[in-house]
């Protein structure tokens, strides 16, 4: 079969490069892609959120499987004009994407089922907003309702903060309308994991837990950037914990969409914070996570496709096609290299050296986030560039692999952190 993948970042590199593996697939396209995914995958010039161009590209490329990486063509609705035009496509239709799209809508969802997360109130009125900000505990959340690319959620501890927040998001309008209505949470105490799970709206399928690093810079400081790392295993996360997740969170989220009517097909991301009382969802997202797919992917042993393809056809063949899930032992460490600046200001265009000396196995594999290629020679081309991923027999060899492959690439103000994976 050809399969055509949407997106362009490190998690569509490891989409590429999973997929390209599969004994079903004989060709792979990305749209638009990157460099580094050339030798697995054709690249197809295109914008993944202007569905009419996708659905042209899946015709004319005849693909028999369309799979989307980022939020942006899931929230524009690509799957319902793909799913129209009888094209069968991984992921979740507009409405039911709004779990990720809108917050409020998530959150609304969560209170009206007993799903557990932070307690919340919604504005769409900057001075009332800041009128209830007088009036509660800090450190408090504030947060868009809307896509922000990651932005969009200010951890605030005083009141100032607070009120910035809520003038960035809807005086200044900063991220547009998903700053309309913000919601302002209670702020949990604990550790964060990200557990996913494929589902045809139905069966829900979780795959192992990854943690991912946001802050820019070491001991979690500094700025939230998309990711800078990511690891799986999590060692605090027991599978204890992940059953009670996997029922009374992602199950019982699939099981309300549907009874909203909104069925979930596709890859269902539940970020999670573990506090004393137990486990509270933090966000859902609607796709895999970039950074965690980097570690996730290549833990997985058996066959992606299969599992894809099952749950887009949501025929309940899922729970076959399930069974033949099966994972590695080894860890994963992924590293980012980005761009000095990232995630507020950076250069492109640096010419990246070393990544010829790199020899990918088994253990060892570099994704292309944003880098370009020109008369034989590498170039960044993007904030985050290179996510290096290691395994090993457990994390601190997996780290051990990532960080000395690490050691032999370099461009000019290119930066990582220290301690993904501690
Ligand atoms: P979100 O986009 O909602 O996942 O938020 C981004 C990050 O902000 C999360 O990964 C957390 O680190 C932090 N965060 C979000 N909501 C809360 C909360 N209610 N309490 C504490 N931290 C939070
Ligand atoms: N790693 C966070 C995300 O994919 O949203």
């Amino acid at each position: 079969m050809r399969v055509l993948i949407l997106g362009g970042g490190g998690r569509e590199h490891t989409l590429v490069w999973k997929i390209a593996q599969s004994p079903l697939v004989d060709q792979v396209y990305a749209m638009p892609g990157n460099a580094g995914m050339e030798d697995a995958a054709q690249l197809v010039p295109g914008d993944p959120e202007d569905c009419q161009q996708v659905v042209d590209a899946a015709r004319d490329l005849e693909a028999s499987l369309v799979v989307v990486g980022p939020e942006g063509p899931l929230a524009a609705g690509v799957i319902d004009r793909l799913q129209a035009e009888g094209i069968d496509a991984f992921g979740p239709q507009q409405g039911a994407a709004r779990i990720e799209s809108s917050k409020v809508f998530a959150k609304d969802l969560m209170r009206k089922y007993g799903i557990p997360t932070a307690d919340y109130r919604v504005f769409d009125d900057p001075d009332a907003a800041c009128e209830h900000l007088s009036k509660r505990e800090m450190p408090t959340v504030v947060k868009a309702d809307g896509l922000a690319a990651g932005k969009g959620a200010i951890v605030a501890h005083d009141e100032s903060e607070a009120r910035e927040a809520v003038d960035v998001l809807m005086r200044e309008r900063r991220f547009g309308s998903a700053g309309d209505r913000v919601l302002i949470e209670d702020f949990l105490r604990g550790d964060e994991v990200s557990l996913l799970a494929i589902t045809d709206g139905e069966t829900t399928v979780p795959l192992i837990p990854a943690q991912d690093y946001k802050a820019a810079y070491d001991g979690d400081e500094g700025p939230n950037t998309g990711g800078m790392g990511a690891r799986s295993p999590v060692p605090f996360f027991t599978e204890q914990l992940a059953a009670v997740v996997q029922e009374e969170i992602l199950e019982a989220t699939v099981r309300a969409l549907a009874n909203e009517g909104h069925k979930f097909c596709g890859v269902l991301y539940a970020g999670l914070m573990i506090t004393e009382s137990g486990p509270s969802v933090l966000e859902f997202n609607c796709r895999f996570g970039d950074p965690e797919a980097q570690v996730i992917l290549p833990r997985m042993r058996s066959d992606l496709v299969e599992l894809l393809v099952a749950a887009s056809g949501a025929d309940g063949s899922l729970k076959r096609a399930a069974e033949n899930l099966r994972w590695r032992e080894e860890a994963a460490v992924c590293v980012v290299a980005a761009s000095g600046g990232y995630p507020v200001q950076y250069d492109k265009g640096k010419r990246i050296k070393g990544l010829d000396r790199i020899e990918s196995d088994d253990d060892l594999v570099v994704f292309h986030a944003g880098t370009a290629r020109q008369e034989g020679n590498w170039y960044t081309d993007g904030g985050r560039v290179l996510g290096v991923c290691g395994m090993g027999g457990d994390i601190s060899s997996a780290r051990g692999r990532a960080y000395d492959a690490m050691q032999q690439i370099q461009f000019d103000k290119m930066h990582y952190r220290t301690d993904i994976g501690c």
